[in-house]
């Protein structure tokens, strides 16, 4: 048995709050529209010098400064991610220089839309088995304001921008995060076009179909998490699932049974950041001692692609 724990978490949200009724001033929505659909209240977006590279670096900075570990011990910088600033380099590729890590870190930038953060938390398990060195650094950071098409009443409300990072420390003797993937290629429930179609790189998304996906997976995917790590759900600290939706959040807490305590969110202040979800809330639950060392967290995260991911991630 060898895997990796939580050590440290970060996280960054951009300056600018935007609330629902800001929204109200260029949208034809609703507070109330929003508030009782999504249980968004407000997100935020870029502004000004902020940047998705500037986001990353203060979640990565902060996440690393609180494990005490020194740049140069880290082997894996994975960024999960679809709207890194550049195509190439990748967010992790600038990083390594960025943050001083050493030239043979393994660093690139992983698509799997919302569930790519757990993605990354599985890659970083294998490679770290890998490497010489012990820790890895796993950011979530969307800049989706960028990509977002405020014509569109029905997407446009959704969305908000934030970067949360994680340093994992392997282990020979560490229990594995027992991570379980899928995808499923659809290309018309929720798609961005890439810079070869031509046409803007807006977010389309066909609500409906995305939240029969979501009620079907998650609850599957928290399952077989349990089921693969040998632990069951009564004796799960935490869920921290990727805050799409408090609708499709409270169907799944239901129907799994949960103590709704133990899925707090925080959806209402953040919208969907999509890969940037789960480690932002996972450093709020972190900071506030409500996932506390030694605790269990089962993250699951499901999205484009369509794709879906989960693990158990233990806090060191
Ligand atoms: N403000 C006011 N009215 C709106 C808005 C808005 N922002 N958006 C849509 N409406 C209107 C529609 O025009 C429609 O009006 P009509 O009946 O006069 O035609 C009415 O509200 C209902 O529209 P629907 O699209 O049927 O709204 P629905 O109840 O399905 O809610 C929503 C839309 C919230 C997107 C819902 O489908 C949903 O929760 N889907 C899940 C999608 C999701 O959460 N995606 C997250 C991103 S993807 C991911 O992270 C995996």
């Amino acid at each position: 048995m060898s895997g990796i724990k939580l050590i440290s978490t970060g996280s960054a949200l951009p300056r600018q709050e935007v609330t629902n009724f800001d929204l109200e001033k260029k949208v034809d929505t609703s507070d109330e529209w929003i508030a009782t659909r999504t249980g968004i209240r407000s997100r935020h977006y870029c502004s000004g010098d902020e940047s998705h590279l500037g986001l990353c670096m203060a979640a990565a900075r902060q996440a690393i400064q609180r494990a005490g570990v020194s740049p140069a011990d880290i082997g894996v910088c994975l960024v999960a991610t679809l709207t890194q600033d550049t195509m190439t380099p990748s967010a992790a590729c600038v990083l390594q220089k960025e943050l001083g890590l050493a030239e043979d870190t393994v660093c690139f930038d992983l698509n799997a839309a919302c569930a790519g953060f757990v993605y990354g938390l599985h890659t970083a398990e294998c490679l770290l088995a890998a490497s010489p060195r012990r820790y890895g650094l796993v950011i979530g950071c969307e800049v989706l304001s960028r990509i977002t098409d405020f014509t569109d009443r029905s997407t446009c409300v959704l969305f908000g921008d934030g970067a949360g990072a994680v340093v994992v420390e392997w282990g020979a003797d560490y229990p594995s995060i027992c991570a379980v993937m899928g995808s499923r290629g659809n290309r018309e429930v929720l798609y961005i076009p890439g810079v070869n179609t031509g046409s803007a790189s807006y977010i389309h998304m066909d609500g409906k179909e995305v939240f029969r996906f979501a009620v079907e997976v998650l609850p599957r995917c928290t399952h077989e998490v349990a089921e693969k790590a040998g632990v069951p759900l009564e004796a799960i600290d935490r869920f921290v699932f990727h805050q799409a939706n408090q609708r499709i959040l409270d169907h799944a807490v239901r129907k799994l049974k949960l103590d709704p305590a133990r899925c707090a969110g925080n959806i209402a202040r953040t919208g969907n950041t999509s890969a940037a979800s789960v480690p932002i809330l996972l450093d709020e639950l972190v900071t506030t001692g409500q996932l506390a060392s030694g605790q269990k967290a089962l993250c699951a995260g499901f999205g484009g692609g369509l794709t879906w991911a989960g693990c158990l991630l233990q806090l060191a």
